[in-house]
């Protein structure tokens, strides 16, 4: 049964810094004793990380407590790929900075990672300089022009699954525009430069690797449409260890190393996605393309026992809903252990609060006035706090409207040597997007357009409501989970670059990353490892990882009226964090293929 020995005490945010044993950064603490600065290096450091893993890590869950981290001294790239990593790693020992690296592992992902990395996708960069100045740059999709409200409605008004598959699925893609543009703006390096590892594998091929095959090439989804051929040789799917080439992406990427984002929006790249789409009734013109603009936006910033929290704002709910998220839970002093039924509680029921604002308010905000200011307020966090009980489970009201995500996303992070910091998410939504493959240019095109509201009120192909505020319209953006998330120390340094793919999970498994090192104080690969939760207001349920909650835990949240939902596996996250003489890289231990390298 639930056993209150932790009080749900409600204080003003500073006094619970300062009351919270802890929280690694209590204000006014004496040399903080930050998981980030002294990863078992002092024995004392050391003890409290196994502890917090140790109970985190319940009997029989997958991965083992207390591994190693990859370490390096100067600058790290943790992303799905090794090939992406390493291009990111080569150009800074070039001399690049982070985000002529970011924009380079980018680049790469769209070749050695497809199912996910992309040049026909879109995504959402944020960024912290050395000197502390931060940006973030919203690439998500736009509706075409021609798009509709009810275009994947069927004329009994039921949905089709022409959102998800095909030629009507697609946003216009935003990843060329979005990558050239940050270069242009942060990047030392010409496009030409940090483009060429990418150019290079696609051109001369790289080895198949399980990244790559676990990412389900030559699915029934792919071999429908143009990129059989490449992508089912014979029939069947790329073996692992086979040289896989890609002249046409080559050639692709080749145009817009030399010419820039204008071979992409205007040329023949543009030709060419146009004419793919009208062999099956798409609706993506040429004026689509060139009227293509990536956005830079204000980062949203909140602060979480000290530490200051910088991620994505709208068209994403990443940040916001982050951050939401971890101003209720600041209201507890201190979190209960993680692993115990008390955390796992007040981690869903701070969810199920921050994903009811989420799901009903937030969306485009050049189509929506979005409540930025009160949903991410302490003021407002502590009312919602108060609201929750220490012993039961509240219900989320049923009109609450949800959101509708698939399962194939990738982040990446990256650190300089400079200090410089990048956090990626990048997607073509569900693996390998629509699955149309544009012929003569290589690249998949993404189904983001399943992100909308398709039928606002109505549940959708998965069983899932939205709300009106992100039904389609022609040139808006679809409300977006992705959370690429950089964390200061209270000290204003440089502490953790993170982010995830899993949709609606995304934002758990980033906030829980960071809840595992600075509340729970866990080193960065225990912090990666622990089981994650997950609660999105609906479907009404708290899911956790398979074998990830001892059956006591199970038990007692049952009893004080959780519907529990098990999953396999939850969110796909990449992540650094500073410690004492360089950093931690892990890449994402629940997935085959994933890589973190430094130097
Ligand atoms: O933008 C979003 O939130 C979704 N399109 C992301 C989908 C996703 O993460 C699927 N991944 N693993």
């Amino acid at each position: 049964m639930f056993q209150s020995r932790y009080a749900l005490v409600l204080v003003p945010t500073l006094l619970v810094a300062a009351a919270c044993s802890r929280g690694p950064a209590a204000a006014g603490a004496a040399p903080a004793p930050a998981a980030a600065d002294v990863p078992a290096v002092t024995p004392d450091a050391a003890a409290r990380a196994t502890n917090a893993a140790k109970g985190a890590f319940p009997p029989g869950w997958r991965f083992e407590a207390g591994t190693e981290a990859t370490f390096a001294q100067n600058a790290m790239v943790v992303s799905v790929s090794r090939y992406a990593s390493e291009a990111g790693v080569e150009i800074m020992k070039a001399g690049g900075n982070a985000v002529d690296a970011a924009v380079a592992t980018g680049f790469a992902l769209a070749v050695t990672s497809p199912s996910n990395g992309n040049i026909g996708g879109g995504g959402f960069m944020t960024i912290r300089l050395r000197d502390g100045r931060t940006a973030t740059i919203d690439y998500r999709e736009v509706a075409p022009a021609a798009a509709t409200r009810d275009m994947y409605l069927d004329s009994t008004g039921k949905l089709t699954n022409k959102s998800t598959v095909g030629y009507l699925a697609s946003g216009v893609p935003g990843a060329v525009a979005g990558m050239t543009e940050v270069l242009a703006k942060y990047g030392s390096m010409p496009l030409a430069k940090v483009m060429a590892p990418a150019i290079r594998l696609a051109r001369d091929g790289f080895v198949a690797d399980s990244n790559f095959t676990r990412g389900g090439a030559c699915s029934r989804l792919i071999a429908q449409f143009g990129g059989k051929d490449l992508f089912c040789p014979g029939g069947n799917a790329v073996a692992l260890g086979a040289l896989f080439k890609q002249p046409d992406l080559a050639r692709s990427l080749a145009a817009i190393a030399d010419q820039g984002a204008k071979a992409f929006y205007e040329g023949w790249i543009a030709d060419s996605l146009v004419a793919e789409q009208m062999r099956g009734g798409g609706i993506i013109t040429k004026a689509d393309l060139k009227n293509y603009k990536a956005v830079w936006r204000t980062p949203v910033e909140g602060t979480y026992r000290g530490y200051k929290v910088i991620s994505m704002p709208p068209a994403s709910s990443g940040g916001v809903t982050m951050i939401q998220t971890l101003n209720i839970l600041e209201n507890f002093a201190p979190l209960p252990p993680a692993g115990s039924a008390q955390y796992a509680h007040l981690v869903g029921e701070a969810l199920r609060r921050s994903f009811i604002d989420r799901n009903a308010k937030l969306a485009d905000p050049a189509f929506a006035r979005v409540p930025m200011a009160e949903l991410t307020s302490k003021d407002y966090a502590r009312t919602l706090a108060m609201q929750v009980s220490k012993t039961m489970a509240s219900k989320t009201p049923a009109f609450t409207p949800t959101v509708p995500e698939s399962e194939q996303t990738t982040h990446y992070s990256v650190v300089d040597a400079m200090g410089n910091a990048v956090s990626t998410t990048t997607t073509l939504n569900g693996g390998y997007g629509s699955g149309v493959w544009v012929r003569g240019a290589g690249f998949f095109l993404n189904n983001e357009m399943d992100d909308f509201a398709a039928a606002p009120g109505q549940p959708n192909m998965f069983g899932l409501v939205q709300g009106e505020v992100n039904a389609i319209q022609p040139g808006k953006r679809m409300l977006s989970a992705m959370s690429p998330t950089i964390v200061v120390d209270p000290q204003g340094r440089l502490l953790m670059v993170t982010g995830a793919a899993g949709g609606p999970t995304i934002i758990t498994a980033t906030m829980e990353i960071i809840l595992n090192v600075i509340e729970h104080g866990m080193t960065l690969a225990d912090a990666m490892k622990a089981p994650r939760l997950h609660h999105q207001s609906l479907p009404d349920q708290l899911d956790y990882e398979q074998r990830g909650l001892r059956a006591e835990v199970v038990d007692s949240l049952k009893a004080m009226g959780h519907t529990l939902g098990t999953r396999t596996s939850l969110a796909t996250a990449n992540s650094i964090l500073r410690v004492r003489g360089g950093w931690h890289g892990v890449a994402e231990p629940r997935s085959a293929g994933t890589s973190a390298v430094g130097y």
